[in-house]
């Protein structure tokens, strides 16, 4: 069978512009059988929300693929045992029970608490920018924050934190599935093990020595007989290490391309720093950091007039949902006061991101606060290269003149 550029995902022009390609999709065929990724593919407001409340949809898709040789599948053993006990890859009652237990700790009172602290984590990263012309936005700002952040939360120390961040880079590489990446599985491996290593050392300290952190409360949290096993304590931590680091770096990246991309947005909030929330929230919809989510069919599903078969796949499609006409106005332009913005960038139901409180704080004082150090802030005119994956979007580096 002959393979049309229509279905490759990873093809250039789609991974630079993937909202045009998903919106040619959306009108010609918002359930797609895609030949090459051998899955469906949806990208219609009402299919992509109804499916990621779908129970019959499963996320448990964390282990190796049929398609994978045995000794792969051997030496991948141990990442695929950590990643299977990741909430986000559960479906009740295990996910039930994981998120119960963490859940506490992302509340949008708990994570206000974080205010001041990460001001003064903002501030300090921006007083190392002085003095600079120019400077790559990701590397040199909205990278560091988040890791930062969650680190801290969790109660590691400050010196283990490059160390921490090269780990989750590398467990990036196979979670987002950057396919181009040859030997990413045994980096994603090798990382995954020393992360595990080393948090499971700081887990059992803090379960004889309790502190006033994350590891700490998810360690002691849940009731009676219900704690959570060391394992699943490591794992949940490499979770929200690796969910509170790219997601929001994007979040940030993307949201200044959006606004530098867009100067009449861009004045309105220089002018008016509160449309900061309805702003971050129209970054998330207009160029989010989340593409698409995958899920497996448990049983056979019916969606519009195609019959999803039991043990197929689907990619829930946020950025096509996300530019729905039929669910936002002038879904293409940037309308940082959109209100009301009822966008999927976090997901929907029962996986909704677990960290968008912290995501919007952070979001939200990174972005302000640069604009406010910085508000002759421009664009260079080198070429933006975006990452090439199927889940996540963000740039590989974004160049700008303070
Ligand atoms: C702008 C930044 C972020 C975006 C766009 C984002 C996006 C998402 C999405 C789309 C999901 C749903 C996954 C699914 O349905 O399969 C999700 C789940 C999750 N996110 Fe985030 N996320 C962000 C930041 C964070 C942060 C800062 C944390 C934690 C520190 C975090 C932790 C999680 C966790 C633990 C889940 C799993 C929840 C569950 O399965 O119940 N995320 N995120």
């Amino acid at each position: 069978m002959t393979l049309t550029i229509h279905d490759d995902l990873l093809d250039v022009k789609v991974i630079c512009d993937p909202y045009t390609y998903y919106e040619n999709l959306r009108k010609s065929d918002p359930v797609h059988w895609n030949e090459l990724w051998r899955g469906w593919i949806l990208t219609d407001y009402d299919d992509v929300s109804t499916a990621f409340h779908d129970k019959r949809l499963s996320s448990n898709r964390m282990k190796p693929s049929k398609s994978m040789p045995k000794s792969k599948s051997e030496e991948l053993k141990s990442t695929f045992e950590i990643l299977s006990k990741w909430m986000v890859f559960n479906d009740p009652p295990q996910h039930t029970r994981l998120r119960m237990l963490v859940n506490k700790a992302f509340t949008p009172k708990a994570v206000e608490k974080l205010r001041p602290r990460i001001d003064e984590i903002c501030n300090d990263l921006l007083n190392k920018l002085e003095g600079n012309e120019k400077i790559d936005l990701i590397k040199d700002y909205a990278y560091a924050l988040p890791i930062l952040v969650i680190s801290e939360m969790l109660g590691l120390p400050e010196e283990d934190r490059d160390q921490i961040k090269n780990w989750s880079d590398d467990l990036l590489l196979m979670v987002f599935g950057a396919v181009d990446i040859k030997d990413r599985h045994t980096r994603a491996q090798n990382s995954l093990r020393e992360m595990s290593t080393y948090l499971r050392e700081v887990a059992e300290d803090r379960s004889k020595n309790p502190k006033d952190d994350l590891i700490s409360a998810i360690s002691m949290a849940g009731d009676g007989n219900d704690l959570l096993t060391v394992d699943e304590i490591i794992s949940t931590c490499t979770l929200l290490v690796f969910g509170g680091h790219e997601t929001t770096t994007n979040l940030i990246a993307n949201g200044m391309l959006a606004l530098l991309q867009n100067p009449a947005e861009f004045e309105k909030l220089k002018v008016d720093s509160s449309l900061i929330r309805t702003g971050v929230e129209e970054f998330l919809r207009y160029d989010g950091p989340s593409k698409s989510m995958i899920r497996i069919a448990k049983e056979d599903v019916l969606i519009g007039s195609k019959m999803i078969k039991e043990g197929e796949r689907l990619l829930l499609v946020q950025a096509g949902a996300n530019r729905d006409p039929s669910k936002f106005e002038n879904p293409n332009l940037l309308d940082i006061s959109r209100n009301p913005n009822p966008h999927l960038g976090f997901g929907k139901g029962m996986h909704y991101c677990l960290g968008a409180p912290l995501a919007r704080l952070e979001g939200e004082i990174a972005i302000l606060k640069l604009i406010e150090r910085f508000p002759n802030i421009e664009l260079t005119n080198e070429k933006l290269e975006w990452q090439p994956t199927i889940i996540n979007r963000g740039l590989k580096a974004l160049p700008l003149q303070l």
